[in-house]
């Protein structure tokens, strides 16, 4: 009974797809990415972007799904176990509860966020973009962020809907759900990029994307990306060896994390052409900060015709692939609950209450606190309001961290030929470049860049 999960095994290779592209495709590719190039000067962050997933998260990626097909529990569980059954200490399962502090932060703010996508489908389906001018489109974003009381009660919406249906333990529903919907907001995206690509900010949106100026690449630079890297990828926490644990033998695990992170980077890139060319065609600022989603497709949706429609099924379908990154989020907390013997559905409800009472420190940063700096003396750190803080914590240093243990846990303490038959791998190449990755080019770089994008403030945008 891997990790108690009555019902829950993935029961196809696709089905196990679903859920890891699922939960790496959510609001990190399509409200995070945007805005982190435009708040890093473009080119030079999506170059170090793409570099890190390939070098760094990628291997991680693999290493996670190695340790959950290797332990067939939760992310706890699994360590300890993996790491008893190869001579290590049980402690190692301090790293997975490390990873499950990290998915209780990662998620008290996800689903404020998740809330915004709430507020917007009515706002879309009743016109309120119809004829706005951009700046009328974020002052109607800017109202919502001041006001306490409905990102509450849009808050409250979004974890319910997550808590509820990891609850029932109807993952599996929604995963068909997704199956549905995933290709439905592939094809809105592609609709959206089109709509962009017409407008006269094409030029500058690619050039801003894709010419990367080296000189602009600081240490911070380089820690945010991979920061992003892993929390897009929903990797360096566990979630994924979570979700391997259920995955059937058969499967091949490579072949699953190429596939989840070709499709949330493609995601990301539509995000991206959909998103920039307006921002350039209607003079709106790339380093908006976390707003820029918000501000620019509406004013998409306010200028073409079906706007209402096109813009409402835009917010419902995100909504439904934040849902899913979300649901991976509190699994990972709940899998750990149940094998310790915690009933599901109070595991469910009441995890879902806690994250969601966290959740109000990021609900107040975007106004009561907006100009509280918790770390204001601290170099770099000036300027980060709590949700800045947590988003920081999360991605740039507990993700981090988490990798590197990760990659040195299955580098050096699994023996590679473990490794390789956990993953069917025969070729003896690939398993020497793996374990090469893992063992030495993972753990140095990331220390070197937590150590370089912390210590030496390079200045630097973002974040
Ligand atoms: N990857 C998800 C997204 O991009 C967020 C997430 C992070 C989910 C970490 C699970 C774990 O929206």
């Amino acid at each position: 009974m891997a990790g108690g999960h009555q019902g829950q095994g993935w029961t196809s290779r696709w089905g196990f797809l679903l859920a890891t592209v699922g939960s790496a495709v959510g609001l990190g590719s399509i409200w995070k990415f945007p805005y982190m190039v435009g708040a890093n000067g473009g080119g030079a962050f999506v170059f170090v972007y793409l570099l890190a997933l390939a070098v760094i998260v990628f291997p991680v990626l693999l290493a996670e799904f190695v340790i959950g097909r290797a332990g067939g529990k939760s992310a706890v569980g699994s360590l300890q176990d993996v790491a008893a059954r190869h001579g290590g200490t049980r402690a190692w399962g301090l790293l997975g509860l490390w990873s499950i502090v990290a998915g209780i932060l990662i998620l008290s703010f996800y689903s404020v966020i998740g809330g915004w996508t709430i507020a917007y489908i009515p706002l879309a389906a009743q016109g309120a973009f119809a004829g706005q001018t951009g700046e009328q489109v974020a002052g109607i974003f800017n109202a919502l962020l001041a006001d306490p009381n409905r990102l509450i009660l849009f808050h409250a919406i979004f974890m319910t809907l997550t808590a509820v249906t990891v609850a029932l333990g109807i993952t599996n529903g929604l995963e068909r759900a997704v199956t549905i919907l995933m290709p439905l907001l592939f094809l809105i995206m592609i609709g959206l990029v089109v709509f962009a690509a017409a407008t006269t900010g094409l030029g500058k949106a690619a050039a801003f994307m894709f010419t990367p100026d080296f000189s602009k690449i600081t240490p911070k630079i380089v820690l945010d990306a991979i920061g992003l890297g892993f929390f897009s990828i929903s990797v360096g926490m566990g979630v994924m060896i979570t979700y391997a644990a259920y995955s059937g033998r058969e499967i091949n695990l490579t072949e699953i994390a190429v596939a989840t992170i070709a499709g949330d980077t493609f995601v990301s890139f539509l995000a991206g052409f959909a998103i920039f060319p307006l921002v350039f065609a209607y003079n709106l600022d790339p380093a908006g900060g976390p707003g820029l989603m918000f501000v620019t497709l509406p004013v998409a949706f306010a200028q073409m015709e079906w706007g209402t429609v096109v813009g409402a099924a835009f917010f419902i379908l995100l909504l439904v692939s934040a849902l899913a990154s979300a649901l991976s989020l509190l699994e990972l907390i709940v899998s750990y609950a149940v094998e310790r013997n915690v009933n599901r559905v109070v595991a469910a409800l009441g995890g879902g209450l806690f994250c969601f009472v966290l959740g109000l420190a990021t609900v107040y940063s975007f106004n009561e606190w907006s100009t509280w700096f918790p770390l204001a003396g601290v170099p770099g750190m000036e300027a980060k309001t709590a949700f800045d803080l947590i988003d920081f914590l999360t991605s740039n240093i507990m993700l981090t961290v988490g990798g590197v243990l990760i990659a040195v846990f299955v580098g050096w303490v699994m023996p590679s030929g473990a490794v390789a038959e956990t993953l069917g791998v025969r070729n003896g190449a690939s398993v020497g470049l793996l374990n090469f990755l893992l063992r030495i080019v993972c753990p140095l770089a990331l220390a070197a860049v937590l150590w370089a994008g912390l210590f030496l403030t390079g200045g630097g945008g973002g974040g």
